[in-house]
């Protein structure tokens, strides 16, 4: 009798699983259509908005025009609603690998560019060689003995200062690779 109760309770659970998953058109009702079904001006309407792609949306959403309006909805609801407003299914690594994401900085005959797969290259400016490729997509010993590891290189570029090269790893937006470290490179990789 107890075990048949069991397993009930194991079959049942990812049904209500199931159900909860958020819902794109009722999202858009709550959290968007007070504005973009108001035929304000600047506003883009629901048709316009299926000219969008789904990642420019969640982007928008995320660290764009509507980052506040996307703080108040999951990470779940936020690809829900840009698959509903575009009609198209969201793909969140399309196009990411190898992406020149991060700014980026020069310094002369060089040019250091962070890419989302956690690649930290230097490119030559006379013939866009790659000069230097480090992989910051690994654990670190830090200078305050706290395990941290290297992800994806995005948002703010790589700095050079004083002879060294500086670059923060682990941009984990966008289903981009997590991290928390700052590295300092010297020339002479010391
Ligand atoms: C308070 C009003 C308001 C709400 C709520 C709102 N928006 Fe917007 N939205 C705007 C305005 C205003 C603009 C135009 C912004 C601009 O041009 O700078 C805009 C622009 C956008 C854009 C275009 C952004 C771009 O970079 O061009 C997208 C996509 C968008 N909204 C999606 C959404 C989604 C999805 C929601 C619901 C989660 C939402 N908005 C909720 C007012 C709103």
């Amino acid at each position: 009798m107890r075990s048949s109760k069991l397993r009930v309770a194991v079959f049942v659970f990812p049904c209500l699983l199931l159900a909860a998953a958020p819902e794109g058109a009722e999202i858009y009702k709550a959290h968007c259509a007070s504005c973009h079904d108001a035929g304000l001006p600047r506003i883009p309407t629901r048709e316009a908005l299926k000219a969008f792609s789904p990642e420019i949306v969640n982007r928008a959403l995320v660290s764009g025009a509507m980052r506040f309006q996307g703080s108040d909805v999951s990470v779940g609801e936020r690809h829900a609603v840009a698959e509903f407003v575009t009609a198209k299914k969201f793909e969140p690594d399309a196009g990411a690998q190898g992406m020149c994401a991060a700014t980026l900085s020069a310094k002369p005959g060089v040019v250091f560019s962070g890419a989302l797969d956690g690649h930290l290259r230097a490119y030559s400016t006379k013939d866009g060689a790659i000069l230097w490729d480090y992989d910051t997509v690994h654990d670190f010993e830090t200078v305050t003995m706290v395990k941290a590891k290297g992800g994806s290189l995005d948002a703010a570029g790589p700095a050079v200062a004083g002879g060294m090269l500086f670059v923060n790893s682990g941009y984990g937006y966008f289903n981009a690779i997590p991290g928390n470290v700052l590295l300092a490179f010297s020339v002479d990789s010391r």
